[in-house]
């Protein structure tokens, strides 16, 4: 695993000095790829649980450094107590990608209370969702099959898949019917009245 990561530095070093058009260009690259890899991990693992007695296989399975830092940064399992309780850094190339801009999601008031907005931010189709003082901005595409979620039931902070009823938390995104599933969640801030939203990849 050393050498895997090591290689990746190695890259990643060698983009970092290429011109900034050249660097995007890269770097869109690999959110591509890295967006395959995660819906085919995702439809692999949902098979997976539909068959019976494969799950303490892959809770096995997930004790695995490896296998645990790539389904956390597909958001496909949730943290570890022990990641919870004192954070330890993935190796970077593993850690949680974000692009760096805070991009206009509109402003706070045309979110309604309790409830969602469904928008397009940097390309990336998103559900904006506020309650009070808490508000999150979620993919706005089911984990299961991609359907989008804005047509479905919000109720108490969740919102109900139309289509085949996975229910997520609104604010963590995790998936309260199939668990290990989730929905990635963008980091959201709100700037006088203006939402701001920085989209992770
Ligand atoms: S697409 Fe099947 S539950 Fe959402």
């Amino acid at each position: 695993m050393d050498a895997l990561v090591a290689e990746l530095e190695r890259l990643e070093a060698i983009v970092a000095g290429w011109s900034p058009a050249d660097a995007a260009v890269a770097r869109a690259y690999r959110a591509a790829v890295e967006d395959l890899n995660g819906e085919a991990f995702r439809r692999f693992i949902i098979a997976l649980r539909a068959e019976p007695g494969t799950f303490s296989a892959m809770r096995a399975a997930v004790r695995d450094e490896l296998v645990y830092a790539i389904l956390r940064r597909y958001g496909l399992i949730k943290p570890s107590p022990q990641e919870a309780s004192a954070p330890v850094p993935l190796p970077r190339p593993l850690a949680p990608a974000q692009t760096s801009a805070w991009l206009p999601a509109g402003t706070l008031r045309e979110i309604p209370e309790d409830g969602i907005r469904a928008t397009t931010i940097g390309g990336e189709p998103v559900l904006l969702w506020r309650s009070g003082a808490a508000l999150s901005c979620v993919q706005n595409a089911c984990a299961h099959q991609g359907f989008p979620l804005d047509g479905g039931i919000v109720a108490d902070g969740t919102i109900v898949c139309p289509r085949d009823g996975f229910a997520y938390d609104l604010a963590s995104g995790d998936c309260l019917t199939a668990p290990g599933v989730a929905l990635r969640v963008h980091g959201v801030r709100v700037a006088g009245d203006d939402v701001l939203v920085r989209l992770a990849r």
